[in-house]
């Protein structure tokens, strides 16, 4: 096949890559053959598009630009302003947001802006106002030590981690619980849906500083006007992480009480899920928020990066557009019928089903396997997933009992409902021919040669259907 013009510039740049250090092209080309032979089933993955990709490539890396357009604490930096105020531009216009901010690096940098933004509204300027301080660096040492510690003394409330809550909702690992005193909301046990009234109650009881809406792991999709509406009885500010999700929001799947833009004051994402772009976060918010969410840099960033603000402008171009919205709609199409096609296949799913991008398999009650099982079992049959906790999952957080699976990366690639029907029917098929290794372990399994190979071929023939990046041959 010839190659197209994006076969060439992928061609010549790993040709130039390769010339400085053959083993960094080599895995390059590598990363790009093991997605050309895996279905890719990784909710939280998707392909950015050749224009995405080649947006981060150039110089435009080298530049600093510590602050914001047109203010910067560098010189030269006319280009750069240009990328970043043109990616927030198409940020506000697709989400319908007072204001956005394209300077974060990853999710986790999102929220982390996010959490000091709120802190910086809500406690430190009401605290250099009772000083008469216009300046953390005015204040005495007492009141400084004072504000320290009113800082680090507030309370947030978020989902909880084996109900689908992330690592940044508060948790310790993470530097977000070791700033907030944290407590969490589950989900009913019974419907594994979140129950808002037990959210308002513990909210009333914890009374935190921020609540926290936003998810990893749940198959259906919050109401922000009750969680707002929560928000608001405790004064409380809601901020929504749509790291996940944001691709459905974008393409008007998620309308009305299930848009968080209109009823968070803060809300953060990732542009590398559903959303499709370049590795990065954004933070939308109200005007209220945005001096200070601007401050990010220096907040907890340094300098941005302006290839990966140039990719993210490039994506929400992209994500502007009406093929956007049908690419949405399939995504939730194809999570509808891989659910169902488990479903039929005696899978459990938590929550019996999806309304989103999400599909999360339990497979300790339908094969009698842990996570940390049926996640290899699945990439030696064709398949690559992640292992993820159910809620009151009895194997923990290492070995699970579940399987997340979503649909934003293989509706990229084309796949139509009947063709989740059959992905279904492999993920099926490969983990009924998995067993735990006797003497019983959580995590060595043996899966059957024979049936492994059918899946892979199986796999293959669809992979073969949609191929990935066509034109593009290292
Ligand atoms: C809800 C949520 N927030 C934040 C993150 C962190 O994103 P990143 O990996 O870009 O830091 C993730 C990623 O898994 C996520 O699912």
């Amino acid at each position: 096949m010839p190659l197209s013009p994006e076969g060439e510039a992928f061609r010549a740049a790993i040709d130039i890559v390769a010339a400085s250090e053959p083993a960094v092209a080599k895995a390059i080309a590598g990363e790009l053959d093991n997605q050309r032979h895996q279905l890719k089933l990784i909710a939280s993955e998707n392909y950015a598009s050749p224009a995405v990709l080649l947006a981060m490539g150039n110089w435009l890396s080298d530049k600093y630009a510590e602050g914001t357009p047109g203010h910067r604490f560098y010189a030269g930096c006319q280009f750069v302003d240009e990328v970043e105020t043109l990616a927030a531009e198409h940020a506000k216009a697709l989400f319908g947001a007072d204001h956005a901010y394209v300077q974060p690096h990853s999710g986790i940098d999102a929220n982390l802006v996010a959490y000091w933004s709120i802190l910086a509204r809500r406690v430190e300027t009401p605290a250099l106002a009772e000083a008469g301080a216009s300046n953390v660096n005015d204040l005495s040492p007492q009141a400084w030590e004072s504000l320290r510690h009113a800082l680090h003394g507030q309370r947030l409330l978020g989902m909880s981690l084996d109900a689908g809550g992330h690592l940044t909702h508060g948790f310790r690992p993470n530097i977000s619980g070791k700033l907030f005193e944290h407590a969490s909301y589950g989900v009913s046990p019974e419907t594994g849906l979140i129950d808002y009234d037990d959210v308002a109650s513990k909210a009333r009881e914890w009374r935190p500083l921020v609540i926290v809406a936003g998810y990893s792991a749940y198959p259906r999709n919050p109401n922000f006007a009750l969680m707002a509406e929560i928000a608001s009885d405790v004064g409380a500010t809601l901020l929504v992480d749509m790291a996940h999700f944001a691709g459905l929001v974008a393409g008007k799947v998620l309308t009305g009480d299930l848009d968080p833009v209109p009823h968070a004051d803060v809300v953060t994402s990732t542009t590398h899920k559903s959303l499709r772009g370049p590795r990065g976060g954004i933070v939308l918010c109200t005007q209220e928020y945005a001096p200070y969410v601007d401050k990010g840099c220096p907040m907890v960033l340094g300098g941005p990066l302006p290839h990966v603000m140039a990719a993210k402008a490039v994506a929400l171009a992209e994500a502007r557009r009406d093929e956007f919205r049908v690419y949405a709609t399939r995504i939730v199409d194809n999570a509808r019928a891989l659910a169902e096609g488990l479903l039929r296949r005696g899978v459990t799913l938590v929550t019996g089903g999806t309304d989103n991008h999400i599909v999360l398999a339990d497979v300790g009650s339908s094969f009698g396997l842990t996570g940390r099982q049926a996640e290899p079992a699945l990439l030696e049959s064709g398949i690559v997933t992640n292992r993820n906790s159910v809620p009151m999952d009895p194997n923990g957080a290492w070995y699970t009992s579940g399987i997340r699976m979503g649909t934003p990366a293989l509706t990229t690639l084309g796949f139509g409902t009947s063709e989740m029907d059959e992905v279904a029917d492999i993920f099926s098929t490969a983990l009924r021919a998995t067993a735990t290794e006797t003497p019983t372990t959580k995590a060595r399994f043996t899966l059957d040669p024979q049936v492994a190979a059918a899946c892979r071929q199986r796999c293959a023939e669809l992979l073969g259907r949609h191929p990935l990046y066509p034109g593009v041959e290292l």
